[in-house]
């Protein structure tokens, strides 16, 4: 039986390796599983905060690989500027709903789609931003 692998956030049991040191707390892939042994640790980061302002969980998803891929997708790739149309497909998923949440940031005049009016709701209370349904083209 294999482990299933996923990102997540780990606190180091023991380590041998020189960036880790037993209870750091580390993000990145890991098992799903109560304990893990990493034989790729180029694969985790050190958690260099953990408070109240910043909780563990945060490196699951603004922190982590979403957050990454949203912030270099739009600020680094997309070079946007304020007052500019942005439109995020898939806009309630991981990385689309943060990056909309860094257009409207940003000032941007924002668009996205989702499939379900559940979505589009739950994204117009907390998002705040335009949306239409991608399946049956409708607006709001
Ligand atoms: N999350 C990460 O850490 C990460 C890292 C690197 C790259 N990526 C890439 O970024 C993209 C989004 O990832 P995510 O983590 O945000 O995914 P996600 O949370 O699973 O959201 C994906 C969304 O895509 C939409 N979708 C699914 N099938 C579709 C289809 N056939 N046509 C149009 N939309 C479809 C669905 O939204 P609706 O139901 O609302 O349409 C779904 O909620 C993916 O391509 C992923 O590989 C993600």
């Amino acid at each position: 039986m294999q482990v299933i692998t996923g990102h997540g956030v780990a606190k180091v049991m023991d380590s041998g390796h020189p960036k880790f040191e037993t209870g750091d707390f580390v993000w990145g892939i890991t098992g799903w599983e109560e304990y893990s042994l990493i034989t790729t640790p180029e694969t985790l980061f050190k958690i260099e905060h953990t408070d109240d302002v910043v909780p563990l969980h945060y490196y699951t998803g603004i922190l982590g690989l979403a957050g990454m891929t949203a912030y270099i997708g739009f600020y680094k790739i997309g070079s946007p500027k304020k007052g500019e149309h942005v439109f995020v497909s898939a806009a309630s998923g991981a990385v689309g709903q943060l990056v909309g949440q860094f257009a409207k940031l940003m000032g941007c005049y924002v668009v996205g789609s989702a499939s379900t009016k559940e979505k589009v709701i739950n994204l117009q209370l907390y998002i705040l931003f335009q949306f239409f349904l991608a399946q049956q083209g409708i607006f709001y």
